[in-house]
C-alpha cells in the first residue's frame, strides 16, 4: 500500500525563526518517518515582499540548507522550489476562473493589508489561489502548518470542491495539521513571531543573537511571572520543570532570561553545527533541490494533464 502524503511550504523571505520551526518545520521531520513528504520553497509567493534578485537567490539556498540541517531526508521528502514547476502558476490561472473576488476578499491577509491602507498587488490578493495550486497538484492527505495558515488551507479545500463540482471529481481534499501548543509561537514582543514584526529568534541564531533577542523580550508580568519569556521557554523545556523554576525565581527576570539564553543555545548548537556542515557543499545541496524538482514535475505534469482534459483544452 502506498504511503500517505504530507505537503507544506515556506517562503524564502528571510531566515526561518523558531516560530516557523515549532509551528511547522519540526512536524515535517516527524512526519517523514511515516509519510511521503513534499516540502516546497515557495519563491513565487515570496516575490510579493522580496524584490531583490540577489537576496532571493541567497534566501532560497539558505532555506534549503535549513531543511537539510533540521533533518529532512531527501529520500523520504521531496524538497523543491515552486518556480521549477510551471504547473503551479498554470493551475492558479484555472483556479482564478472559478474563484470569485468577494470570496478572496474575506482572506485575513487581504483584510489586514486593506486595514493598514497598504497598496495591494494582484499577487498578494491572489496568494491563497497559488497556495491551493501548490497543494492540490500533489494530492496530499495532510498539510502541516501554523495557525496563521489555517484559512489558506480552508480556501484550498473550497477551491478543490468548487473545481470538483464544476468539472467532476479531480482533487483530493487535504486536511490541515495544526499542533495546538505551537499553533502561534509568540515573538519577543508577545505578538505572533513574524519576520514582518521584527520580533523573531532565528532558528540558526549565533549565541550573541540569541542573547540580544532574549534580552529584548518584553517582560509584561503579573505576580513576577514574565509570560513572554515563559511562552518561548516552554518550547524547549518541559512545563513540569519550568513552572517550578519560574515560581522559585518569581520577579527575577534577568536570571530567567539568562536561563532561557542558555537553554536556547543548547537547543540550537547541534542545528547550527549541522547547518555549517551542509554549507560546505552547496552544489550538493542544490543537486538535491534540482532532483526534487524533477520528481515533483512528473507528478504535477500528470495532474495538470488530467485538469486540461477536464476543462476541455486538450484537443490533440
Ligand atoms: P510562511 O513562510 O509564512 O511560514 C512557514 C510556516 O511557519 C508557520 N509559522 C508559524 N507557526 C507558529 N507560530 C508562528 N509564530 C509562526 N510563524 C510562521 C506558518 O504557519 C507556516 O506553516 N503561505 C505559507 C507558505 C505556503 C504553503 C503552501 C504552506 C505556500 N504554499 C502550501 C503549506 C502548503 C506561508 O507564508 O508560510
Amino acid at each position: 500500500m502506498s504511503k500517505k502524503i504530507f505537503l507544506s511550504g515556506i517562503q524564502p523571505s528571510g531566515r526561518p525563526h523558531i516560530g516557523n520551526y515549532f509551528g511547522a518545520m519540526k512536524q515535517f521531520v516527524e512526519l517523514q518517518q511515516e509519510y511521503a513528504g513534499f516540502v516546497i520553497i515557495v519563491d513565487y509567493h515570496a516575490l510579493h515582499s522580496l524584490r531583490d534578485a540577489k537576496e532571493m537567490r541567497e534566501n532560497i539556498i539558505a532555506v534549503l540548507l535549513d531543511f537539510l540541517a533540521i533533518g529532512l531526508d531527501p529520500k523520504k521528502v521531496t524538497i523543491f522550489k515552486q518556480s521549477d514547476i510551471s504547473e503551479h502558476t498554470e493551475l492558479t490561472w484555472i483556479f482564478d476562473t472559478i474563484t470569485t473576488m468577494p470570496y478572496l476578499m474575506r482572506a485575513h491577509a487581504f483584510k489586514d493589508a486593506l486595514a493598514k491602507d497598504k497598496e495591494i498587488d494582484v499577487g498578494t490578493f491572489n496568494y491563497p489561489v497559488l497556495m491551493a495550486a501548490d497543494i492540490l497538484l500533489y494530492s496530499p492527505d495532510l498539510v502541516p502548518v501554523g495557525a496563521d495558515q489555517k484559512q489558506h488551507v480552508e480556501i484550498c479545500r473550497d477551491i478543490a470542491m468548487k473545481f470538483n463540482n464544476v468539472y467532476g471529481e479531480t482533487f483530493k481534499l487535504p486536511e490541515p495539521m495544526i499542533m495546538k501548543d505551537v499553533a502561534v509561537v509568540p515573538g519577543t514582543d508577545g505578538r505572533k513571531m513574524s519576520k514582518s514584526y521584527n520580533n523573531t529568534i532565528p532558528l540558526f541564531a549565533e549565541y550573541e543573537e540569541i542573547k540580544k533577542a532574549v534580552m529584548s523580550i518584553v517582560t509584561d508580568s503579573v505576580g513576577g511571572f514574565p509570560k513572554n519569556v515563559y511562552a518561548i521557554h516552554k518550547l524547549i523545556r518541559p512545563e513540569g520543570e519550568l513552572k517550578k523554576i519560574y515560581e522559585e525565581k518569581a520577579g527575577k527576570y534577568k536570571e530567567l532570561k539568562e536561563m532561557l539564553i542558555e537553554d536556547l543555545e543548547r537547543f540550537i548548537v547541534p542545528l547550527r553545527e549541522k547547518r555549517k556542515a551542509f554549507e560546505k557543499d552547496i552544489p550538493k545541496a542544490l543537486a538535491i533541490l534540482k532532483a526534487g524538482g524533477e520528481k515533483a514535475k512528473k507528478i504535477a505534469a500528470a495532474k495538470m494533464a488530467e485538469v486540461r482534459e477536464k476543462v476541455g483544452v486538450n484537443v490533440y
